[in-house]
Parts: C-alpha cells; structure tokens; sequence
C-alpha cells in the first residue's frame, strides 16, 4: 500500500521519539542496577504513558494511587473521604512526575478511617473513576478502606487499593477510549496473593450501562484464580482477558501454556487490535521482563472477532458488576492503538525500577491476642467457651479468660489461620458461605480458604478481618452493642462495625 508522505514523517518522529524514550529508561535500569531493585531508587524519567506516548499509543486512562504515570503529571492521584464527617481531600505527588503523598492521607484520616472515593485520570482524558453503582448483576459497590494496603514504592510509603467483595469503581461516560473494534492495549499492576475464583477483578474496557451485552462488549484484564474455561495450567492466578460471557487466558479461552503469575506484585498486560488479534502478558513487577502467555487470534466463537467494546472503563468487577472478587490494584493505564512489545517492555522495565514492596509487620504470630470491636466495645467470643466444632461466636464484655484469646499463624502471603486459645479450634465461615450474613464459628483446621484470614488495617489503629474463600469480612451484626450479639460475615460497608482493634 502507498503511504503518505506525511504518514512516513509522522512514523519517523514516532520512531525517534520512541528510541529516546528507551535510551531514557536504560538509563533508569542501569542506576539501579540490571532490573534489580534499589535500595533508593531516582524517578524515572520516562514514566508508562511517556513510553506509549512516544511509540505512537498514547495512554487514555492513566490510574494510580502509588506514582504519577507520566513525567509531566503534578495533579491528583486520589480522592479519600473521612468517616468521621465525610469531608473529602485530594492526594496528590510529592513531585512533579513524583509518588503519592501518603503523609498527608495519614494526616487528613488521623483518629478516624478513610474510604477511596476517586481515583482520577493522569492522561488528561478526564476518565476518573468512582465508585460504581448498581449494574446488571451486582448492587451499589463500596469504596475501599483507604490505610488498607501499605506498601513502599520508590522508597516512599504509599497506598495500593484494597478491592474486597463489593468494592468496584467504574466510568461509564468515558473519551477516547477504544470502542467497536478499535485497538487498545492496558496493563496493571496488581498482587498474586491477594486474589480469588469469583468474578471478576477487571481494569479495562466495558458496557456503559454495567450490563453484560454480549460477546466482545468488554475488552478487560482480569485476574484471579476463576478458570472460566477448562482445563488451565495449574490454580493461577493467572492473567487473562475479559472478553465478555469469558474469561480468556488465551485462544478461544482455554489456553494451558498460560502457567499463571503469584508474585507479590505482579504486571498484568491485555492488548486487542479490535478486529483479529490479542495478546495477555504478566511478569513480576518487582523483577525481570514480561512473558507472553498468548499472542494470536481473537476467539471464534461469536461476536468476538471484529470486537464491540463500548469504550466505559471499570475497576474492581466484571461489565456487569459482579463483584465478589478481591484483589490488589497499584496502577494502570489504557492506550489509544496496539502497543508495540518493545513500548511493553520499556514499561515493563520502567515498573521494576519502581521497587515496589510490601510493608507488612503485623500481627505477630503465635502472641494470644483480643479482638475488640470498634463499635460495640465488646470482644470475640466462644459462645459458652466451647470447644466443639460448630461453636458459634459472638461478642461480649471482656473477661479475661482465654475463650476469648486468639492466636495468628502465618500460612504464607499474608495470611492467618486464627486459633480459639481456649478450644484449639480454628475461627471458620460456616459452610464456606458466600452470602452477607454467613455465620462464623469454630472447627478443627482443614486447611481450606474458608479458615484463612487477611488483617487489613483501616487507620487508627483497627483493623477488618477478611476471610479468604468470600472476600467478606467480620461483622458486628446489625451494629448491636448488647452481650451476645454474633460476629457473622458481610461484605464491607466501610463502618466501625466491621472495625477491630486487636491488642494482647
Ligand atoms: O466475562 C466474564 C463476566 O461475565 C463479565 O465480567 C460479566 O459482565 C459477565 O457476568
């Protein structure tokens, strides 16, 4: 085909501003050593959305609540509202093109807790999310706890977003987004042990009316551990694409040489050229480069190929809202075109000098600890001080006897089994319930998710306690203050009822 001489000019601009831009970066790698990570490592000088810029994709959507994505960006990050009287600030960077200003949502949220109320677009698009509303499979969601994920990057305390079951953001009025087989590429970078099989943790492309419209109407990295289409390679997580009514991890969906990604952080990759091909990459954000777990064509299985994406962009749940997933969101960005592999592993390359790293130093295993809630000023309770399985819990005055001491140990990545000092016996979701109201108690350990439990601090000094199989966390029933009221499971509300101190 002949093209214009303009076009060739404007490929050569773009082929030269992309070779700076990778000069830029072998600079970063070099100061901070071949792709390790550095004690203090400088700001880069080409951030993300300056890679794709200069390779001819820039980026429409830019979120994060760790850096800026791009060299130039000074504004907001994100927006935290306090409980205590729902005023509202915005974080923004330390510097110019700099990380979060995390001091400064300790400072705003002090003696009370934050939720995350925006999460604003870098790319100038005005693409912020907040939070969703109901859609076709899924009720209003919640914000996340804003002090629930601690983590250091460039050497800089900042916070990641802590998506529970119920926690999702969304902007279904979007610019510049791909839409109706336009070609896009996105990325995020997320935690491999902060996931689960439930639909859907998303960032990407989807419906702009939050209802499931058919194949090839969304266009999103997922990640989790939900094998849509058997068999797959191993129990992931893995990286896959959300194509609509699947969960791609390649091909026509199943696609076993997609072997997964469980690191700690965690770079998830998705670009679709809208009308024949895609690709799904994930690497370890925090060393190494990108693998490619698919490159090839698009399903054939029905209204995939051309695709139909509808251009809104989600966060935290699937097109149509369903939101029993958890997981870990730290940045992200969507382009406008297909980005080259060579722009990807620029970006790639530019994450790892990041350093990203977790600040995790409580609680303490094995110290026997109360679990005070925050609203009713009553304590975790063996009903009774039973030691049978299937004993129920509740919540009452302190008493100082070991039917209401409970001991942490560690089973890897964060989390706990939480022991009954008294009977020995683990703190359990009654029948691995999956529904608000799921009753907890206690059982001889099994060794299974619904025995396993995250500490999530929430500021001030409390903290949610999330069980792994549900997302759901431990709830003072109807916020009742009497001796007696059960701890049961729900999903979280972002309230001082499902707020714990634990002390010794
Ligand atoms: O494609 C998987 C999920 O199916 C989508 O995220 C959701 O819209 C539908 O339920």
């Amino acid at each position: 085909m002949k093209r214009s001489t303009s076009y060739i000019h404007c490929l050569r601009l773009r082929g030269w501003r992309f070779v700076l831009a990778l000069i830029a970066v072998a600079g970063i790698i070099i100061t901070t050593g071949a792709f390790g990570v550095s004690s203090s490592p400088a700001l880069a000088a080409s951030l993300p959305c300056d890679i794709y810029a200069a390779a001819g994709m820039p980026c429409v959507a830019a979120h994060s609540t760790t850096r800026a994505l791009l060299s130039s960006y000074s504004g907001k990050l994100y927006q935290v509202k306090r409980w205590s009287d729902s005023a509202t600030t915005d974080i923004g960077t330390l510097s110019t093109g700099g990380y979060a200003n995390a001091a400064a949502q300790d400072s705003f949220c002090s003696g009370t807790s934050c939720t995350i109320t925006i999460i604003y677009d870098q790319s100038g698009k005005g693409n912020h999310l907040t939070i969703e509303g109901p859609g076709g499979n899924g009720a209003q969601d919640y914000g996340a706890n804003a002090a629930a994920l601690p983590i250091t990057a460039g050497g800089h305390k900042v916070y990641g977003l802590y998506v529970s079951a119920g926690v999702g953001y969304r902007d279904n009025s979007t610019s510049g987004v791909a839409k109706n087989g336009a070609p896009e590429g996105m990325y995020m970078v997320t935690s491999g042990t902060h996931v689960n099989n439930r639909c859907c943790f998303d960032y990407g492309n989807a419906e702009t009316n939050s209802k499931d419209n058919g194949n090839g109407h969304m266009d999103a990295i997922n990640f989790g551990t939900e094998c849509w289409f058997s068999p797959c390679s191993g129990s992931g997580p893995w990286v896959q694409a959300d194509l609509e009514n699947g969960l791609f991890a390649g091909g026509n969906g199943s696609n076993t040489s997609n072997k997964g990604n469980s690191s700690a952080f965690v770079t998830a990759l998705l670009k679709n050229n809208g009308q024949t091909t895609y690709a799904i990459k994930g690497g370890n954000a925090q060393s190494g480069s990108l693998t490619t777990w698919y490159s090839g064509a698009e399903p054939n299985l029905g209204g995939y190929s051309p695709m139909h994406q509808e251009g809104a962009i989600v966060l935290g749940t699937g097109g149509d809202n369903s939101d029993g997933s958890v997981g870990s969101f730290f940045e992200g960005v969507m382009t406008s075109g297909y980005p080259t592999d060579a722009a990807d592993n620029a970006v790639q390359a530019n994450i790892v000098s990041v350093g990203y790293s977790s600040s995790i130093s409580f609680p303490v295993t094995g110290t026997a600890y109360r679990f005070t809630n925050v609203n009713s000023g009553k304590v975790l309770d063996a009903v009774n001080c039973g030691t049978a399985n299937g004993t129920a819990i509740d919540q009452w005055a302190s008493l100082g006897n070991t039917c209401q001491q409970w001991k942490f140990a560690s089973v890897g990545s964060g989390k706990y089994t939480i022991t009954n000092v008294n009977s020995g016996k683990v703190l359990d979701a009654v029948n691995c319930g999956l529904a608000d109201g799921t009753s907890v108690d206690l059982w001889s350990s099994l060794g299974n998710l619904c025995q396993e439990w995250e500490v999530i601090p929430t500021g001030g000094g409390h903290y949610e306690l999330v069980v792994e199989n549900s997302g759901m966390v431990l709830d003072d029933q109807n916020c009742v203050t009497t001796n007696g009221t059960p701890a049961r499971l729900w999903q979280g509300l972002n309230n001082t009822c499902q707020e714990w101190s634990i002390a010794p």
